[in-house]
C-alpha cells in the first residue's frame, strides 16, 4: 500500500483506486467500476453528496488489505468496512463515514427485516454474509435502528447491491474531486 503523505488527500484516495481499483470485485466488475457504479446509482436517484461519497468510498477498505481478491471464497472476512472507515476517519465527517462503517451491518439488518432480501443478493454477497455473521437477530436489529445514520446506511447498502453491472457507463473518478474536496475535514 502506498499512501504518500505529501499528496493532497483527494489525490491519495484516487491513487489507491488507481493502484488497486483493478482488483476483481467478484461479480464481473472491478473495485473501481463497483465504486463508480454505486455512486452513480445514488447520484441518479438524487441523493445528497454525502450519500454519493459514502457510496463511492464504501469499499475503500477492500483495496487496502493484503488478503487477495475474492477472500470470501476462501472463508475470510477482512472486516473491510471497518478498515475503510478507519483509514478515512481523519478526512471525512461521520455522516460519510458511518454508512461506510455500517454497510455490512446494513446487509445483515436487511436480511432480518426483509425475508426475500438475501435471495436478491449477488452470489458473492450471500457467500460473505455467512462470514459476516448472517442475518441480524432481533436485538441487533433493534439496536441498529437507533443509529443516527440508520437511513443513510440502508441507502448506501441498496446502491451497493445495484453497482454490479458489467460494462455500465459511469462518470469517472475525477468527477468526484470537487465533492470530495468540499467535505474534507482538512484543506486539500
Ligand atoms: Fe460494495
Amino acid at each position: 500500500m502506498t499512501q504518500c503523505t505529501h499528496m493532497a488527500p483527494v489525490d491519495r484516495i484516487f491513487s489507491i483506486f488507481q493502484q488497486h481499483g483493478h482488483r476483481h470485485y467478484g461479480e464481473n466488475v472491478s473495485e473501481l467500476e463497483h465504486a463508480l457504479q454505486t455512486a452513480e446509482f445514488a447520484k441518479q436517484s438524487g441523493e445528497s453528496d454525502t450519500i454519493v461519497l459514502s457510496c463511492l468510498l464504501h469499499d475503500y477498505g477492500h483495496m487496502l488489505h493484503d488478503l487477495g481478491e475474492e477472500i470470501a471464497q476462501h472463508g475470510v472476512d477482512a472486516r473491510h468496512e471497518v478498515i475503510g472507515a478507519r483509514l478515512l476517519q481523519d478526512l471525512f465527517p461521520e455522516v460519510i463515514l458511518e454508512p461506510i462503517r455500517q454497510h455490512v451491518a446494513a446487509k445483515r439488518y436487511l436480511c432480518w427485516k426483509i425475508p426475500t432480501y438475501a435471495q436478491e443478493l449477488s452470489e458473492s454477497s450471500r457467500l460473505s454474509l455467512q462470514l459476516q455473521g448472517g442475518p441480524m437477530n432481533d436485538a441487533e436489529a433493534q439496536n441498529f435502528e437507533t443509529n443516527p445514520h440508520f437511513a443513510a446506511c440502508l441507502k448506501v447498502r441498496r446502491y451497493d447491491d445495484m453497482g454490479k453491472v458489467p460494462g455500465m457507463q459511469t462518470a469517472d473518478l475525477e468527477s468526484y474531486r470537487g465533492p470530495i474536496n468540499r467535505f474534507l475535514l482538512e484543506s486539500p
